[in-house]
């Protein structure tokens, strides 16, 4: 090992080699993963679920993907079978997990992979870049992973772990075409993509956010901020802007049999093509904006919800459904049609409240 000028870790072959053999037998065991014992026989991971499990992690972490990553491939093994699917399956079975125009690019490139390429996936960076919803990131894990290019896959972890190695102390974001730079240059020619899940799977388990723990960590020979005691201050970040906080009034509308109405939401923007209750745009003062006229009641409490950029403070009016009103717009749902898994989580936040506040609805 040795240490360039400027402090930085030397680009030399040691730390993929430690980081290497310490993955070989501590890799994580995952579900879109073939690991170091199946690779060494020769087993190569399907390029299909390493798109869906890089899509889902887009911004997600591992244990919140792991069961939709189960239901999916169980429902839709190949890409050629969700090409196939309902939009408002896939949409239902994404319900829960967030930034929903994942699942609408998501099925975009299914078609695409399935309708134009065979139902093969492109191996290499700038092709993968090409398809829907893959960005620079996913395009360089996908390659990687999937196809063993020499691709730098660098996400928070991959950040953390070569901010600590070279005890870099630029905040973020500024220093990310540095961390970028680092990680490249410890990018190996010979596994590449072991090496970067060994990277994610280091800075997941060893190399933590809060509390390093440093003393087991297979890198802490070459670890220069170890050496300094700054690591677990690093990397550092600017300061981070205050969340405004929104307001929006939802109408939820049940009819004697237990019926439900319900809107599909544009597809561009927040929870894009997802189905919601009825209401108005959100903001400071949002106006109240029911699907019909009635005695619409404002139910006691209010639902919390905090997105990427604002908080969300919803109150939820409901009223019957008169048997002589038959709604213009929404979708009017059958109590057995109805399944609240299909809902975002905002809008199962706000039925549940609904569902459990007493009144002539309970029970339905
Ligand atoms: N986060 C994003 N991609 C990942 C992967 N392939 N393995 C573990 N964590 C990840």
């Amino acid at each position: 090992m040795r240490d360039t000028q400027d402090g930085a870790a030397g680009a030399d072959a040691t730390i993929p080699r430690l980081l290497l053999d310490w993955y070989d037998a501590n890799a994580r065991v995952l579900p879109w993963r073939i690991g170091p014992a199946g690779r060494a026989a020769g087993i190569r991971p399907d390029p299909y679920r390493v798109w869906l499990s890089e899509v889902m992690l887009q911004q997600t972490t591992v244990a919140a993907v792991r069961g939709y990553f189960h239901r999916f491939t169980a429902r839709w093994p190949d890409v050629g079978a969700l090409a196939d699917a309902r939009e408002a399956d896939v949409m239902g079975q994404w319900a829960g997990l967030g930034y929903y125009a994942r699942a609408r690019n998501l099925m975009k490139c299914a078609r695409v992979v399935a309708g134009e390429l065979g139902g093969i996936f492109p191996d290499s960076r700038d092709a993968l870049l090409a398809l829907p919803g893959i960005g620079p990131y996913t395009a360089a894990a996908i390659a990687a992973i999937a196809f063993d290019r020499a691709e730098t896959v660098v996400d928070g972890n991959v950040e953390r772990v070569v901010a600590r190695l070279g005890d870099i102390r630029t905040p973020l974001p500024a220093a990310k075409p540095v961390f970028r730079k680092r990680a490249a240059a410890l990018t190996p020619p010979v596994r590449p993509g072991d090496h970067a899940q060994a990277m994610m799977d280091l800075g997941a388990t060893i190399c933590t956010p809060k509390s390093p723990a440093c003393g087991i960590c297979p890198l802490r020979a070459c670890c220069l901020a170890r050496r300094a005691g700054t690591a677990a201050g690093l990397p550092r970040k600017a300061a981070k802007k205050v969340r405004p906080t929104r307001r929006g009034i939802v109408h939820i509308a049940w009819r004697e049999d237990g019926a439900l109405l319900l809107e599909r939401r544009p597809d561009s923007g927040l929870l894009g093509g997802m189905l919601g209750w009825p209401g108005g745009e959100w903001g400071e003062d949002p106006a109240d904006a029911p699907p019909f006229a009635a005695d619409w009641v404002t139910l006691p409490g209010e639902v919390r919800h905090t997105f990427t950029h604002f908080h969300l403070i919803l109150t939820i009016r409901t009223a019957a459904i008169p048997g002589d009103v038959v709604p213009e717009a929404g979708i009017l749902l059958a109590a057995q049609e109805f399944r609240p898994s299909d809902l975002p989580t905002v809008m199962r936040k706000a039925y549940d409240l609904w569902r459990t506040t007493p009144g002539p609805w309970a029970g339905r």
